[in-house]
């Protein structure tokens, strides 16, 4: 196994990362701001990125921030949900025996978002992923359960959060009046070129490795093929590893990542 030759304690660009070890981008940082001025204001956010540039991975760092007694969250990523599970998960997540027909299950929505913010001085955190694959019936019906007092407050925080193609959708004129709602909206771009370095290092460093293995021609390679995106750059790093320790070699240079490269794209 690469981990023992290079003498790791766990493959340090596994997927399973603890928030506090998070590396934190300029994007995520600015992301963070944005999200924080969004719980200042309520209402509902926008969040975009390619696949893989760190979007869930984002949501549940800012899930885990919020303060249980003052903020709900409810999370829901359309690819494992179904629309009709999201609205009933949502009902009953927010304390309610979700109704039958969608009418009623929307108010009794808006109801239980009321009596958390007004009476319980708990604002609901609702997170939509993957909300690209939702169709334009979803999003006019998000705008309808989102619609408290003719608009004239706020008493929720939704985020939107998915891949580049929801820009698309809610461009269409028939999505305007959502569109036009969005307090807040932010596209994730992935680690710089400056930001690669320092992110493998500190990857490695995380996982007991302090030397560096790999020469700055394969760190420019490993950007030059992922763009900066957090899952493409784990990916193909890891191949590196398990390709410059089945070939004994402590150093991974640019040919190591073309190699690697090489296999992924197979
Ligand atoms: N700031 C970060 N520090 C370290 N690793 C990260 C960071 N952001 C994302 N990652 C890693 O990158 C991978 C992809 O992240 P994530 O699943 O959040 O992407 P996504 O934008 O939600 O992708 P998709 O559109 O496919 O759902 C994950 O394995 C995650 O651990
Ligand atoms: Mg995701």
């Amino acid at each position: 196994m690469f981990e023992q030759f290079f003498g790791l304690k766990f493959n340090p660009f596994t997927k399973e990362i603890p928030d506090k070890d998070l590396f934190m981008s300029q994007d995520l940082k600015e992301l963070i701001s944005r999200l924080k001025y969004l719980q200042n204001t309520r209402g509902i956010g926008l969040l975009v990125g390619e696949a893989g540039t760190g979007k869930s991975t984002a949501l549940r760092q800012y899930a885990s921030s919020l303060n249980p007694s003052l903020y709900k969250v409810c999370y829901f990523a359309l690819s494992t949900v179904t629309v009709k599970e999201f609205y009933h998960g949502l009902a009953s997540m927010l304390g309610e025996t979700p109704a039958y027909k969608k009418i009623a299950l929307f108010q009794q929505i808006q109801r239980a978002i009321l009596s958390y913010y007004f009476d319980q001085r708990i604002t609901p955190v609702i997170m939509l992923d993957e909300i690209h694959m939702a169709s334009n019936a979803v999003l006019e019906d998000l705008r309808l359960i989102f619609n408290f007092n003719m608009d004239s407050s706020n008493p929720f925080i939704l985020i939107l959060s998915g891949q580049p193609l929801i820009k698309t959708k809610l461009s269409l004129n028939i999505n305007s009046p959502l569109r036009q709602r969005l307090a807040v909206k932010y596209t994730l771009q992935g680690l710089s070129k400056d930001e690669l370095p320092e992110y493998i290092k500190t990857r490695l460093k995380i996982a007991g490795l302090t030397q560096d293995i790999f020469t700055p021609a394969a760190l420019q390679a490993i950007y030059a093929n992922t763009k900066g995106f957090p899952r493409l750059v784990n990916n193909l790093a890891t191949t590196c590893l398990m390709f410059a320790a089945s070939q004994n070699k402590m150093l991974i240079d640019e040919e190591i990542v073309y190699q690697a490269q090489n296999e992924i794209t197979l």
